[in-house]
């Protein structure tokens, strides 16, 4: 993650109960001195930070980012909220889950909820999908609507989707944990599949 991290919180606070079925095993950002890496730490969980600015160029950060990710053997990368784009040693090593505070495929990139507003949408939401080469193009895993009200601006209806989102992220997380997923296309099912 990249920020404040009140996905990630969501993420700790569910993992506290082992019914949940997924662990968290490390938390990653790319800077430093986020609120995100404070809460990973208050709650034990290990820590790194892997920022652009300490590599020759982006390739070499994503090679780096990948091995750092593999250290912690996940079976399951969660973009809680990660303001980059991921590369390919990152994406072909892990199946990487993302979320993002807009109804996908409408406003993707970084100002989903500006733009959202910007075009005058009366409903809005949240996506959670997997992550693939492009900026919030891979297929989409579930979704959840938020009313735009008369009157809010970026950061109330922000916050008010992140409500929604931080429960749809949990939810998908758990489930993919405890029950699989199968992708076909740009199909991904969650659960076993049919014996
Ligand atoms: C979330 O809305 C995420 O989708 C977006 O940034 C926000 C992160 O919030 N990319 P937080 O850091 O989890 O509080």
């Amino acid at each position: 993650m990249s920020g404040s991290g009140t996905n990630l919180q969501a993420l700790l606070d569910a993992v506290a109960d082992e019914g949940y079925g997924a662990r968290i095993v490390a938390v990653g950002a790319d800077r430093d001195g986020i609120e995100g890496l404070a809460r990973a730490e208050r709650a034990g969980v290990p820590v790194f930070v892997e920022r652009v600015a300490d590599h020759p160029d982006r390739a070499a950060w994503d090679r780096a980012l990948a091995a750092r990710i593999a250290e912690h053997e996940p079976d399951l990368v969660v973009c809680a909220g990660f303001m980059k784009i991921l590369g390919a040693p990152t994406l072909t090593a892990f199946p990487v889950l993302n979320t993002h505070p807009a109804l996908l495929p409408a406003f993707p990139g970084a100002h989903g909820v500006r733009d959202a507003l910007a075009y005058g949408v009366r409903v809005t939401g949240c996506t959670v999908m997997l992550a693939d080469a492009g900026v919030d193009t891979g297929p989409i895993i579930a979704q959840e609507a938020v009313r735009v009200y008369d009157g809010d601006d970026e950061h109330t209806l922000h916050e008010r989707i992140k409500t929604v989102e931080r429960g749809l992220l949990v939810d998908t997380v758990g489930r993919m944990a405890r029950e699989g997923w199968t992708v076909t296309g740009r199909t991904v099912r969650l659960g076993r599949p049919a014996a």
